[in-house]
């Protein structure tokens, strides 16, 4: 009988020292880690700190233990946390607290800091705690903000260096409208004329790019916008006799895009305004851009006009315009499908990174 006894003792002080050690063990855990740890009971009473806690808040434990969590937080959040806490032990769940929202801590001293928290439900015999595991994010919202800014700061200089880059085509074509008053021979002219416009086309280009919120992309709407009133008055004396539709909802293209994709619309459109409606001919021209599947955009300018003349091999053309298309085409990976005539037609396929 008293040897029984002696059994259950020893097997109880066994069964004690053993949770003895794994409660130690579990304490020597939560001192040493690398988190700020603090741990409340249901009514927001800190029982438990590590010694990150005390380096985070700046409070010796003693200062702490056996207050409201709330003296841990800046006053303008406290009167949420009630509520908050009681939401989260009516569903007692780990997980990180106050997602996709700013959470801020107060020392001892009544400095701020962000933090990050994760809470955990612990079972014990008194009941669920939160063990609430923060970390000091200082360090990474300051390095955030610096990459910001200098984000900005590399967005201000690329605005500006678009602005440049236009004035300078601008000098360009006043050169060229310069050197064209002085020339006599009617072709000559002309050419200075076409290369002007190509040149104000492009300088459209970084126009748009500076003036957008986006200087990597450019809004090809906004582009069409400021291209087609400067082509018709070119062309055409008189604007009721061919109208012109555009429809290009929402396509922005990167700037290496852009360039080529710009001067191709401007020597499509050209085309069709200087030879699809000769003499008092009337009619209209449709420019269409649309994204397709696939990060692809459709390019398609078409006219009702006269059509491309049969005798003209499109594939081998001394002129400079339809050589330019081919070759802006080839330099954008793209696709170039012609239809001669009603309606003539030309459909620019091409594959564009977001
Ligand atoms: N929309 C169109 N309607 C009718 N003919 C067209 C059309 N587009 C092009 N063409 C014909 O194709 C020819 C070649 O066009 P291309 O743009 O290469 O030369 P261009 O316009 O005459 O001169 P430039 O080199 O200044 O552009 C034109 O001369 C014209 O005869
Ligand atoms: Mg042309």
């Amino acid at each position: 009988m008293t040897s029984g006894r002696q059994d259950l003792d020893s097997i109880r002080q066994m069964v004690e020292s053993v949770l003895r050690k794994s409660e130690e063990r579990f304490r020597q855990v939560v001192e040493s880690a690398p988190n700020a740890m603090v741990m409340s009971n249901s009514g927001g009473i800190i029982e438990m700190v590590n010694a990150q806690a005390e380096r985070v808040f700046g409070y010796d434990r003693a200062e702490i233990l056996g207050h409201p969590v709330e003296m841990l937080i800046p006053e303008r959040f406290r009167h949420h946390h009630p509520g908050m806490r009681a939401s989260f032990y009516a569903s007692a769940r780990s997980r990180p607290m106050g997602a996709g929202r700013d959470l801020y801590g107060i020392r001892k001293d009544g400095s701020e800091f962000p933090m990050e928290i994760g809470l955990n439900p612990i079972e014990t015999d008194e009941g669920t705690k939160v063990l609430a595991a923060i970390v000091d994010i200082s360090d990474r919202k300051q390095k955030e903000e610096r990459i910001h800014a200098a984000l900005k700061e590399k967005e201000i200089l690329l605005g500006e260096v678009h602005h440049r880059v236009k004035n300078n085509l601008q000098i360009i074509s006043s050169l060229l409208e310069l050197q064209s008053a002085k020339v006599t021979d009617p072709i000559a002219f002309e050419s200075l004329k076409d290369s002007q416009r190509r040149i104000r086309s492009m300088a459209l280009i970084h126009q748009i790019l500076y003036q957008s919120k986006d200087v990597g992309h450019v809004n090809f709407e906004s582009f069409l916008d400021g291209l087609v009133p400067t082509l018709m008055s070119a062309y055409v004396t008189d604007a009721e006799r061919v109208s012109l539709s555009v429809g290009a909802v929402d396509v922005r293209l990167p700037i290496s895009a852009a360039i080529p994709c710009g001067l191709i619309v401007n020597e499509l459109m050209s085309n069709a305004l200087k030879h699809a409606f000769p003499g008092e001919r009337r009619g209209e021209i449709n420019v269409n851009f649309l994204h397709q599947a696939d990060n692809r955009v459709a390019l398609s300018v078409s006219d009702d006009g006269i059509g491309i003349p049969e005798t003209l091999d499109i594939a081998q053309t001394e002129t400079l315009g339809l050589q330019l298309v081919s070759l802006l085409t080839d330099q954008l990976g793209g696709i170039l499908t012609i239809h001669r005539a009603d309606p003539t037609c030309f459909l620019l396929e091409f594959p564009i990174e977001r």
